[in-house]
């Protein structure tokens, strides 16, 4: 059976649909891109072989509900305006399973009208499900690093002491949250969540290996 992935093209959407293919599952990337019958120019080079891409848009339901013919579980990229409609046609495709890519933020309470309206449609519908609630990507530093390293070499900040637990987007499993603590107070805040090798298995790929994953794009 057909795994769905929307967000395809995105920074996270492009490993679902990469893991995926090279686990052995068949999988179907959603983009919004015009496309010629293989692969559409917005999908990265990297789009393995055998991988079916059609064209939807979260925001037109019925472009998804064509897209669901013969899907039985769901990678949901949250768009919360027509949650409930494109849930409903996952429903009537017969899709089993929704992983929905939420947010940390729902954990801490932090919101209220964009991730949480997609859980909560998806939870209404019945259907089994799974909630991704990541904390903060590496892939953040692309627009905040991106632009200072492009033009002169050099990562300008506003505060360069600042610990993040950025993870890399190939493992985005990992519920993080930032309120404002002293650093002593973060530390001990962070020891009682599972590390991404609790979770995944596997050790966690650092920011290091992020930044060598994506060098192309500060240059
Ligand atoms: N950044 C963080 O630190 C962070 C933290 C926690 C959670 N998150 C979650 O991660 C999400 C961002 O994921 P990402 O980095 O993969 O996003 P991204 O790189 O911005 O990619 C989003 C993809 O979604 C597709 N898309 C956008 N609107 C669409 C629509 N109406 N219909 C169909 N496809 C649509 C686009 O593909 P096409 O243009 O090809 O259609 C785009 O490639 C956030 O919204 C949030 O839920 C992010």
């Amino acid at each position: 059976m057909t795994i769905l992935v929307t967000g395809a093209t995105g920074q996270v959407g492009r490993h679902v649909v990469a893991q995926l293919a090279a686990a052995g599952e068949r999988v179907r990337a959603m983009t919004r891109a015009a496309m010629p019958a293989a692969m559409p120019a917005a999908m990265p080079a990297a789009v393995p072989a055998g991988v079916e891409v059609v064209r939807g848009d979260l925001l037109k339901p019925e472009s998804v509900a064509a897209a669901l013919s013969g899907v039985d579980r769901l990678y949901l990229f949250p768009e919360p305006r027509t949650a409930t409609e494109v849930v409903d046609a996952a429903v009537r495709a017969g899709v089993r399973r929704v992983v929905t890519l939420s947010s940390g933020a729902v954990s801490a309470g932090l919101d209220d009208d964009f991730q949480l309206p997609v859980e909560r449609a998806v939870e209404a519908s019945g259907l089994e499900w799974t909630h991704l609630r990541p904390g903060e990507f590496a892939s953040n530093t692309l627009k905040l690093f991106g632009p200072p390293i492009r033009a002169s070499r050099a990562v300008r900040y506003c505060n360069p002491d600042w610990r993040g637990l950025p993870i890399h987007e190939a493992e985005a499993y990992s519920p993080t949250s930032v309120p404002e603590l002293t650093v002593e107070e973060w530390d001990a805040m962070l020891r009682p969540l599972p590390t991404v090798e609790e979770v995944t298995g596997r050790p966690a790929r650092t920011y290091a290996r992020w930044v060598r994953d994506n060098v192309e794009e500060f240059r």
